[in-house]
C-alpha cells in the first residue's frame, strides 16, 4: 500500500497514534532492516513521547547480516531495546513479547511486590507503509486479521489480539509517514518497494539501485546477471546505463532493432532484487 501523504494526513495519523498510546504500555516501532533510517518517521520521538519502545528491524532476511548487526549495536548504543525479525517466517517474532515485558520489568516487579497479578503487556505496532506491520500482526496473532481500518482517516473499533498469555496487541497498527526532504531517501524506499513505481520512474529507481550495488555489492550483481565489467566509476551515467543494458540483454528485454528495453529490464532487475534473489543487501549503514 502506498499512501500519498499530505499535511492533513500527517496530523491525523499523529493524532490517531497519540490516541492509541493512551491504551498501551509499549510501542513496537517497526523499521526495514535494509534501511532503518529511511524507513523511520522523522518525528517518531515527538510522537511516541516517553512511551517505552521496542525497535524491531524487520525483513532482516532481505538485509545484509553484517550491516544489520551494526544497526543492532547502533540502536543499543542509542539506549533503545532492539530486535531483528522476519515477519513472514516468524523468525525473531517470539522474542517480541519477552523483550516488551523486559522493558516494563520495574513496573511489573512493583505490581508483584504489592501482590497484584500483572496483566498482559499492551502493545501497538507503528511504522511507515510496507515495513511489514500487517504481516507481523498476523504472525503474532497466529491468524489472518482483516485490517479494514488500516488507512489514515478510517476509524473502527479497537480490538485486542491475544499474543500468548503475556501480551495483547491492538489490531490496527499506527501508520507513519517516511521522510520526504531527501530525494535519496525516496529512492532507497523505492528500491526496496516501499514507494511504488507510479511515483518514481522505474528506470530512475533501477539506475539508483545499480549505482549503489556497483559500489557496495558488485559481486552479487555480477553473479546474478552474469556481468562482465565492473563500472569503474559508478558516478558516470554511461557506465551505469551500460550495466542496465547488459542486465536487459541477459534477461531478453530486447525491442526491434536489437535495442534493450530499459524500462522492462529495470522492472525485472528490481523485482529480483526485492525478492532477495541477489542475496541480502542493505541500503544504508550507521557508520
Ligand atoms: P505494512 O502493513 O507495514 O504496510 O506491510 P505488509 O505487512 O503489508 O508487508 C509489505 C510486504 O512486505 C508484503 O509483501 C509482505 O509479505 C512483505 N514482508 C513483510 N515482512 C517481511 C519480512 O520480514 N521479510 C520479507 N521477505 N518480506 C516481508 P507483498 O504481499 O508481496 O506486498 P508488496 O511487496 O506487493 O507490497
Amino acid at each position: 500500500m502506498t499512501i500519498q501523504w499530505f499535511p492533513g494526513h500527517m496530523t491525523r495519523a499523529r493524532r490517531q497514534i497519540q490516541d492509541k498510546l493512551k491504551l498501551i504500555d509499549v510501542a513496537i516501532e517497526l523499521l526495514d532492516a535494509r534501511l532503518p533510517l529511511s524507513s523511520r518517521n522523522p518525528m517518531i520521538d515527538e510522537i511516541l513521547l516517553n512511551k517505552p519502545r521496542l525497535i524491531v528491524l524487520n525483513k532482516s532476511d532481505l538485509a545484509d547480516p553484517a550491516v544489520t548487526k551494526e544497526w543492532m549495536d547502533y540502536f543499543k548504543k542509542e539506549g533503545h531495546a532492539v530486535l531483528m525479525a522476519d515477519a513472514t517466517t516468524g523468525h525473531g517474532v517470539k522474542d517480541i513479547s519477552v523483550k516488551a515485558r523486559e522493558l516494563l520489568k520495574e513496573k511489573i516487579d512493583r505490581q508483584i511486590a504489592k501482590g497484584i497479578r500483572p496483566r498482559p503487556v499492551r502493545a501497538l505496532i507503528v511504522g511507515i507503509p510496507n515495513v511489514g506491520k500487517s504481516t507481523l500482526i498476523n504472525k503474532l496473532a497466529g491468524r489472518s486479521i482483516a485490517l479494514t481500518g488500516d488507512r489514515p482517516g478510517v476509524t473502527k473499533g479497537q480490538q485486542w489480539i491475544k499474543v500468548g498469555t503475556d501480551m495483547e496487541l491492538l489490531d490496527t497498527p499506527g501508520i507513519l509517514w517516511p521522510k520526504f526532504e531527501d530525494q535519496n531517501v525516496g529512492y532507497r524506499l523505492a528500491v526496496t518497494g516501499a514507494i511504488k513505481e507510479e511515483i518514481l520512474n522505474v528506470e530512475d529507481i533501477a539506475f539508483f539501485a545499480i549505482q549503489y550495488l556497483s559500489r557496495y555489492y558488485w559481486p552479487k550483481l555480477q553473479e546474478r546477471f552474469d556481468l562482465q565489467e565492473k563500472p569503474l566509476d559508478p558516478e558516470d551515467p554511461d557506465q551505469v546505463v551500460a550495466v542496465m543494458e547488459a542486465i536487459g540483454r541477459k534477461r531478453g528485454c530486447i525491442v526491434s532493432g536489437g535495442k534493450v528495453d530499459l524500462a522492462k529490464a529495470s522492472g525485472m532487475m528490481l523485482r529480483e532484487l526485492r525478492a532477495g534473489k541477489l542475496g541480502g543487501f542493505s541500503m544504508e549503514s550507521p557508520y
